[in-house]
């Protein structure tokens, strides 16, 4: 595993193959190692600052698990408003702080390339858990996981993306890691929350298939995987647009069952209303799994920033 030379996880793009497979290969060791109950001790006398500016639940608990998981302890910021943040210290004055507490440090912030700049004020390991409408690159590495456990494969899926393709982090950086494999892709998205022309380009130059649609039904028609996301209220400046929009597609039993044969349903979750609560039964409802894969992935990657793995 001494091939690791990144110091910060900053975007889904950042990735080889290489990279990729070892960090999937390692999530799976210690999966088997938590589900055996081995305790670990990769982290041990470590320190996981966890630094959240927005709303989390899974991405932050999920860290956290992960360092606790690791032998490592945890100190975290889970509200913007309780830190000097809110007095108008900078970013960099608060990373710079931190530094000084923490091994490695989790930021999520409302700013697009908040991480970045969190990056550049620390020698210490940065990863970026959501900056604004910018990237979430943990979580399409946890949504690759789920996707080869769900599937058993990577490579010839059509994987569809749904729902807020404008503002939604998970499904940006999903696109681009996902363009390191055969796959095609179905944006199914309202003509205002379609997917970024910078994200739609850089597919175009790697050669990956894109089809866009804004009708759900016909979108998952040929889909191995739907991932469905919901309508990211909080980047509208006008509410009247959000309450036009939220309720753009609503994925029911129906549709499903319509789908392709073992249809993969993912969601990075909170769902609000886009997946009716019936479908969760449905075997291959896969977003609550998706979510507790969120701990071995993480486990991952907070070894290899570490040098620990
Ligand atoms: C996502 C996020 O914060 O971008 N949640 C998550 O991390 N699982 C998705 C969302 O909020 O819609």
């Amino acid at each position: 595993m001494s091939k690791w030379t990144a110091k910060d996880v900053l975007r889904a793009d950042q990735f080889t193959k290489e990279e990729i497979a070892t960090i999937l290969e390692l999530a799976g060791e210690y999966e088997r190692a938590l589900s055996d109950g081995r305790t670990l001790d990769v982290m041990k006398g470590l320190v996981l600052s966890t630094l959240f500016f927005e709303p989390s639940t899974r991405t932050r608990l999920s860290f956290e698990t992960a360092m606790l998981r690791l032998g490592g302890g945890v100190v975290s910021v889970s509200e913007a408003k309780s830190t000097s943040a809110s007095k108008g210290e900078s970013l960099h004055d608060t990373i710079r702080t931190v530094e000084g507490y923490a091994d490695v440090i989790v930021l999520r912030h409302p700013q697009i390339g908040a991480a970045d700049e969190a990056a550049r004020a620390t020698d210490k390991p940065v990863l970026n858990a959501g900056d604004g409408a910018g990237q979430h690159p943990t979580q399409s590495l946890l949504d690759l996981y789920t996707i080869t456990k769900e599937t058993g494969r990577i490579d010839t899926l059509t994987v569809a993306l749904a729902g807020d393709l404008k503002n939604g982090r998970t499904v940006h950086s999903l696109a681009l890691l996902l363009a390191n494999y055969e796959v095609q892709f179905v944006f199914i998205a309202p003509p205002a929350l379609r997917m970024p022309d910078a994200i739609c380009n850089e597919l175009d130059q790697r050669g990956v298939r894109i089809q866009q649609t804004d009708d759900l039904a016909t979108g998952i028609e040929q889909a191995d995987v739907l991932y469905m996301t919901r309508i990211q209220r909080e980047r509208f400046d006008d509410p009247s647009a959000y309450d036009r929009l939220k309720d753009s597609y609503v994925l029911t039993r129906d549709l499903v069952e319509s789908a392709k044969d073992g249809i993969v349903v993912m969601h990075p979750l909170p769902r609000v209303n886009e997946i009716a609560t019936d479908v969760d039964d449905y075997g291959k409802a896969a977003y609550f799994r998706q979510a507790a894969n969120g701990v071995p992935v993480r486990m991952a990657l907070l070894a290899l920033v570490s040098g620990r793995a």
